[in-house]
């Protein structure tokens, strides 16, 4: 038996008269049971603290002692205890040992044993004793397994709820994903539809612009009446209107041949940086936030930035005139809606604007789709966006929050290595430098018109030089060189626009001309510069900014800057 399980077996024994402690604990020994004789009632009460079976107690020990200690030892006893006394008490004689008696007896668990008795008596009794704190020692293991039971119990079902708590995370964290991707599935099958629809449109309508058009020039070449030329004249004008949307929306529906090289987008959103504050207004503070050593991305330049154009204006109308505009470049981990796992570049641009309404968010690449007032906005400033992105192999996305702001990103695939220029080769051609140095001569009749887009330029930052009509733009020409060449087209005297960028090929072959025109004779026009350097009137700063940014940069292309070496 072990030493803890002896010491549960204890009896104590308080006999402190003669030799009665030894006689009784000689008598329990043999029986089998361990005693702890204590000298005094104190001991008992230290002893009784400890792990014991029972204590066996003769009554005289206890009649002058102060029993409270014992009671509330008794008292604090945990549930499964109930601690026996065996009492060896003498035949009552007085009143005062009655009551002692009776005082004993509140013990509790007790029993009495009157003189005189034999030791089996006694052994009987401690046998008893013993059998009962045993059922005790029992029931004490028995709720010591309940409680242990209940503790495994508990953690165990602290660790199913975790579980299914992670479970029901996870769950939610894929519905979540899952209805993502299928809104923006579903956002993607309606842009390719809309896609297919407004391709057929645009290009049934172009056609049918073109016959407009074509039959109005006739009808100004072989009309008499100043009248009926003034009439066809502002047809001519609204054919125009609709071409160009409809080569907006052209570009929606990926309709446009893209001209697709290795760019560098840092130095794109430099290079039109100026350009944008120029155009935007004073209002307007354009910032770069470039990502440094950012990967040529595969895009059309031409298009980017006019999709930049696009959004910057968005950014203004947005702020109401005011604010800043951030141009920020970055690489970022292909999105799920994406084609390619690869990484993208993506150009933002960031305003602190209005912000986009929830509810309309899904329709603002919709084609057609405007909150501007009547006139303002076509609704195909975004669709041209998201189009140009598409067709770039890359995609348009918008983030808004309103009362915050509105950040467009256009996603562009990145470069093959291969595809990027090694370096940028600076020859002796003739560069045109972009800004003040950049020297403009513009040739137009009208005065109003002329002086517009004289003091735009001057807005922009170029120099300019002006003459009146074909004649004096040739004397100009001939003085000096100038980088850029902008001409209306119908003047009055023996020299038009055309014959003008004509003559000056002759002296100047490689000096870009814009052709500014209202009534397009579009094929003697097509003879001397490509459709993108005619600048259709009536026009706004932005277009002519435009255009004359994109005449500088082919004339800088074409003479070797920005080509592969
Ligand atoms: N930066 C922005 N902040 C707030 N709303 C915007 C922003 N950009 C676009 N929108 C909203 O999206 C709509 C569609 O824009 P989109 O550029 O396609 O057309 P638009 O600007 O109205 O007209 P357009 O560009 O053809 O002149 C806008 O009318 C406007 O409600
Ligand atoms: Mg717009």
């Amino acid at each position: 038996m072990t030493n803890s399980a002896m010491s549960e077996e204890r009896i104590l024994v308080l006999a402190p008269k003669g030799r009665d402690a030894q006689v009784i604990e000689q008598a329990l020994i043999r029986g089998g049971s361990y005693c702890t004789i204590c000298a005094g009632y104190d001991e008992l009460l230290q002893q009784i603290a400890l792990p014991a079976a029972a204590a066996l107690v003769v009554e005289e020990a206890l009649h002058s002692a102060d029993l409270q200690p014992l009671f509330s030892i008794l008292a604090q006893q945990p549930s499964w205890s109930d601690f026996p006394f065996i009492v060896l008490t003498s035949p009552l004689t007085n009143k005062d040992e009655l009551r002692a008696h009776s005082v004993i007896r509140n013990l509790g668990n007790v029993i009495l044993l009157e003189r005189p008795f034999n030791a089996e008596t006694l052994r009987s009794a401690a046998r008893s004793a013993l059998r009962a704190r045993k059922r005790q020692y029992q029931a004490r293991s028995d709720l010591q397994e309940r409680m242990d039971l209940n503790a495994t119990l508990e953690s165990r079902i602290a660790e199913r709820t975790t579980e299914l708590a992670q479970a029901n995370d996870r769950l939610m964290r894929e519905m979540r994903e899952r209805e993502r991707a299928q809104i923006a599935l579903v956002q993607t099958h309606k842009m390719e539809a809309l896609g297919h629809l407004t391709s057929g449109i645009s290009h049934d309508f172009n056609n049918l612009l073109s016959v407009i058009q074509g039959n109005a020039d006739l009808v100004n070449f072989l009309a008499e009446d100043e009248r009926i030329k003034r009439v066809a004249d502002k047809i001519c004008k609204a054919a125009q209107q609709g071409a160009k949307m409809t080569s907006q929306l052209l570009a929606f529906s990926r309709g446009q041949p893209l001209n697709l090289k290795a760019c560098d987008l840092n130095q794109a959103l430099e290079g039109i940086k100026d350009l944008l504050s120029a155009s935007l207004g004073v209002g307007i503070e354009i910032q770069l936030d470039l990502r440094p050593n950012l990967s040529y991305a595969k895009a059309d330049l031409n298009q980017i930035e006019l999709a930049i154009l696009n959004l910057a204006i968005n950014a203004k109308d947005a702020m109401h005139g005011s604010g800043t505009i951030i141009l920020r470049t970055e690489v970022r981990a292909a999105s799920s809606d994406l084609v390619s796992d690869q990484e993208y570049a993506v150009v933002s641009v960031i305003d602190t604007g209005e912000g986009v309404n929830p509810e309309i968010i899904g329709k603002v690449f919709d084609p057609f789709f405007t909150t501007k007032p009547l006139g303002k906005g076509t609704g195909l400033g975004l669709s041209q966006v998201y189009g140009i992105a598409q067709q770039s192999g890359g995609t348009a996305k918008i983030k808004s929050e309103v009362g915050i702001g509105t950040a467009v990103e256009i996603w562009l695939p990145l470069a093959d290595l291969d595809e990027v220029p090694e370096s940028t080769p600076r020859g002796d051609e003739h560069v045109i430098s972009e800004g003040k140095r950049a020297n403009i001569l513009v040739v137009e009749d009208e005065p109003q018109v002329r002086e517009f887009i004289v003091e735009s330029l001057e807005i922009l930052g170029y120099q300019v030089m002006q003459a009146e009509d074909g004649q004096s733009g040739v004397d100009k020409l001939v003085s000096a060189r100038p980088d850029l060449l902008i001409t209306d087209f119908l003047m009055p005297g023996v020299i038009n626009g055309a014959q003008l960028v004509k003559y000056a090929h002759k002296i100047y072959p490689d000096l870009p001309a814009i052709i500014a025109t209202g009534y397009a004779d579009l094929q003697a026009i097509d003879e001397v510069v490509d459709r993108e350097m005619i600048l259709p009137k009536p026009f706004q700063l932005t277009d002519l900014a435009y255009k004359v940014h994109t005449a500088i940069r082919r004339s800088n292309s074409a003479s070797g800057i920005g080509k592969a070496a």
